[in-house]
């Protein structure tokens, strides 16, 4: 099992450099590829990384806890992100975060220890004008209130 895994880390992170081409200069293209077909970045992922692209493991290390984008840590099987931006803090976004934790029992930048949700922040999505928002997966929630948190997670039962 753990060999498997082992072995799909490997061939995520082969496939991901040979994209582009073993070029330092891509390192955010190739994370973000290894990420999206691994699901996160562990440890092992960062350090084959830097080896194929002979580049410090610090500096790859940094990249990819930098990014919002990209996770060194697996992630729920939904993931909530929140809208931390001025713009929608001001509406309320402040309220819906409290209410997103309480609810969820984490804190930003947490996974639920059943492995179903994963909350993380993020600055403007573009949508200020229906703030606060947040986006669950794929599907984007606007205007939302804390008084919807609780019909809004229901919905991935
Ligand atoms: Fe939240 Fe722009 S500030 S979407």
């Amino acid at each position: 099992m753990e060999a498997d895994r082992h072995s799909r880390l490997l061939d995520a992170v082969q496939t991901a450099v040979e994209q582009f081409d073993s070029n330092p200069d891509e390192l955010i293209p190739i994370l973000n590829q290894v990420n999206r077909s691994f699901g996160y970045l562990p440890p092992e992922a960062l350090e084959e990384v830097s080896k194929r692209l002979k580049m410090p493991q610090s500096r790859v290390h940094s990249v990819a806890t930098f990014y919002q984008m990209l996770s060194t840590k697996p992630l729920g099987r939904h993931v909530i992100q929140f809208c931390e931006s001025a713009p929608c803090h001001v509406v309320g976004g402040r309220e819906v975060w409290q209410a997103l934790q309480d609810e969820l029992k984490i804190s930003g930048g947490e996974t639920t220890p059943d492995g179903k949700w994963s909350l993380i922040t993020v600055s403007c999505l573009g949508v200020c004008g229906v703030g606060p928002v947040l986006i669950i997966d794929n599907e984007i929630f606007g205007n939302v209130t804390p008084q919807q948190i609780p019909d809004i997670l229901a919905r991935y039962n």
